[in-house]
């Protein structure tokens, strides 16, 4: 046995109590099996039903999971019945104004892991909430977890490309310092990266979308270590640099903000170990996206965080297991100071949880911004039905089993959960400088609207004050409707929201795509994918693109991609010569 063995072995051991009495699983519901999605990996051509801009030329880039039905050697099927944890794909969409038209392919990014699970019935990854077969056999348990734990330990880049999961936000232009990667990749060649909120990117050809390499932020700045980072990281308009945090699990909890310079080169923006107004050890929360402003960096510490340290990751062998909610305790935003490059303070909210980001910038008096928020972690249990709506033949038996169903708070969050029954509320967030200055205080919050996820805006607004937030609205299914999800645009200063809404249509994050040139906030192109469910399971389900006029809502077309539906989390456009348009 080598050393990293002993290590793990010991940890293992160590941990055996913790495994003893974590596993409290849920009755469930059994979750229907979600389609795939084929591999498209030459492209095709599909027509614009409609009319494009004439400025409308440029990519669009979409990520998420496209597989969940693997078929083992022997013959048995494995079904991922969770939406964030089948086999990542990225698609590539190219529009062409003079041509009137979009071409597309995508590809499987996750060979490696589609191929072990293939072939091997005890190889299991970490997923997020797919609980593969909770092995009764202790034994069975520990092996599995000690795999997990060694794959872990191996150098992430020297994996296969094809090796890991990283599925939740694709960005051209990540700043990759050249010569960690000049095996795979030639200066000048563009660049695309795929990320998630574990410390693991994954570099990919941006035509061909075949994976090159995986990589860290640990590979760029190797004295940052730890296993998460937020899937969304932020760029300040201003000094170009990418932000991220990277945070460690085990006994003590820290999280480093770290910057990435154009070329590549890093630094460290201080660490949270502590709120600062009582001092208290900060939990290790679930941060999946945070804010940037001129001169501070807000890490939020919402209540939903990593229990056991973390172990119940490897234990279990997803991410849904190691959440916990605790109810009595508050959100902490913990506020970095760029300039002193430092955590100067720690204000306090109301307990909330949210995703993502909208836009963030300074005022005279202080920090705003804009978030989609949840009252409490049980949405983490609702996730798995994400992008496969409920159709409309399916909506009174679905009511019915539910309302025949027990649930608990286990460790604070609904199990099972009820079907989400609709998005979070925009709410924009006031910190002011005196607070900051003290080092502690209360923010000041207002919810501009409900029912909203996804929030994009004019990335030309970016730290400045915007008005408009494009998202995505839940509309849930009846005897009479089909669950869609509808793009809405919010506006901030009135209230007023318009809305695009097509009865089968399950529409993804809108980008937002200014006309070149125009100074107006939402004179422009809202692109996203739409996937259109017919009302029966045995229907053909098919995927269009639409572009939507970023004022009204109208549909200025679709270009229909095929006869299946992508799950795609968030999206990045790059116009015409690669260059950052609206990068996620
Ligand atoms: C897009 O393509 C059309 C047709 O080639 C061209 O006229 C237009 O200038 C292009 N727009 C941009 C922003 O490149
Ligand atoms: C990747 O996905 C495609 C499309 O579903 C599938 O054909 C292929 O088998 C997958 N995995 C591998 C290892 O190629
Ligand atoms: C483009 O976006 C990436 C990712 O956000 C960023 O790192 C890069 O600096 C940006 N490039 C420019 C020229 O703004
Ligand atoms: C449900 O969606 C399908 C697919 O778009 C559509 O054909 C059907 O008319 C919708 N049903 C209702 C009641 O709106
Ligand atoms: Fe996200």
């Amino acid at each position: 046995m080598d050393t990293l063995n002993v290590v793990l072995v010991g940890a293992l051991l160590l941990s055996f109590p913790i495994l003893l009495t974590m596993h409290k699983a849920a009755a469930k519901l059994q979750r229907p099996i979600i389609k795939d999605s084929p591999e498209i990996l030459e492209p095709i051509t599909a027509s614009f039903d409609g009319q494009l801009p004439s400025w409308m030329n440029g990519t669009l880039f979409r990520i998420g999971p496209g597989k969940f039905n693997i078929k083992r050697n022997d013959g048995s099927y494995m079904h991922i019945r969770h939406a964030f944890d089948g086999m990542p794909y990225m698609h590539r969409l190219v529009f062409s104004a003079e041509k009137n038209k979009v071409d597309y392919n995508s590809r499987n990014l996750s060979k490696e892991i589609d191929r072990k699970l293939t072939e091997d019935p005890n190889y299991e990854p970490v997923f997020f909430g797919h609980h593969h077969d909770a092995a009764t056999n202790l034994f069975v348990k520990l092996l599995r977890a000690y795999r997990r734990l060694r794959s872990m330990n191996i150098p992430i880049e020297n994996r296969d490309p094809n090796d890991a999961m990283v599925g939740v936000t694709p960005t051209p232009n990540f700043p990759i310092n050249e010569k960690h990667f000049s095996d795979v990749h030639k200066v000048g060649d563009k660049v695309l990266v795929s990320k998630t909120d574990a410390n693991m990117l994954q570099l990919l050809d941006a035509e061909s979308l075949e994976p090159k390499k995986l990589f860290s932020y640990t590979t760029l700045i190797p004295e940052v270590k730890g296993q998460m980072s937020a899937a969304h990281h932020q760029t300040c308009p201003s000094t170009n640099e990418l932000f991220n945090i990277v945070l460690s699990l085990g006994q003590t909890t820290s999280i480093k903000v770290i910057s990435l310079s154009p070329d590549g080169k890093g630094t460290q923006y201080g660490e949270v170990k502590k709120r600062l107004h009582d001092g208290s050890p900060i939990n290790p929360p679930y941060i999946h996206s945070f804010p940037l402003t001129k001169n501070y960096v807000v890490i939020p510490e919402y209540p939903l965080y990593f229990g056991g340290k973390g172990l119940p990751f490897i234990m279990e062998g997803n991410i849904e297991a190691a959440f916990r909610w605790d109810d009595k305790a508050k959100t902490y935003f913990h506020i970095i100071s760029r300039e002193k490059k430092e955590h100067v303070a720690t204000i306090e909210a109301d307990p909330a949880f949210s995703f993502h980001m909208g836009n963030a910038w300074e005022t005279e008096n202080g920090i705003e911004f804009e978030c989609c928020v949840f009252p409490d972690g049980d949405i983490v249990q609702q996730l798995y039905s994400f992008g496969s709506p409920l159709r409309k033949s399916q909506a009174k038996t679905y009511a019915m089993k539910e309302a025949s169903l027990t649930s608990n708070k286990i460790n604070g969050i609904r199990n099972p959960p009820i079907r989400q029954p609709s998005f979070g509320n925009l709410r924009r967030y006031t910190i002011s400088f005196n607070d900051i200055a003290q080092g502690s205080g209360k923010v000041s919050a207002r919810d501009i609207a409900s029912n909203l996820e996804f929030p994009r805006f004019n990335a030309k607004y970016t730290s400045k004050p915007s008005r408009y937030i494009w998202g995505c609205a839940l509309e849930t299914a009846t005897v009479e409707q089909n669950e869609t999800y509808d793009i809405v645009k919010v506006d901030t200063d009135t209230g007023d929201i318009r809305r695009y809404h097509r009865p089968g249509y399950a529409c993804s994050e809108p980008i937002f795509v200014p006309k070149p040139g125009s100074n107006d906030e939402d004179d422009g192109v809202i692109v996203a994918l739409a996937n259109e469910f017919g009302e029966e399971e045995e229907m053909v389900d098919r995927s269009h693109v639409v572009v939507l006029d970023g004022k009204t809502l109208e549909e200025l077309g679709k270009a229909a991609i095929g006869d299946f539906t992508p799950v795609t989390f968030h999206g990045s456009f790059v116009d015409k010569d690669f260059a950052n348009v609206s990068i996620n």
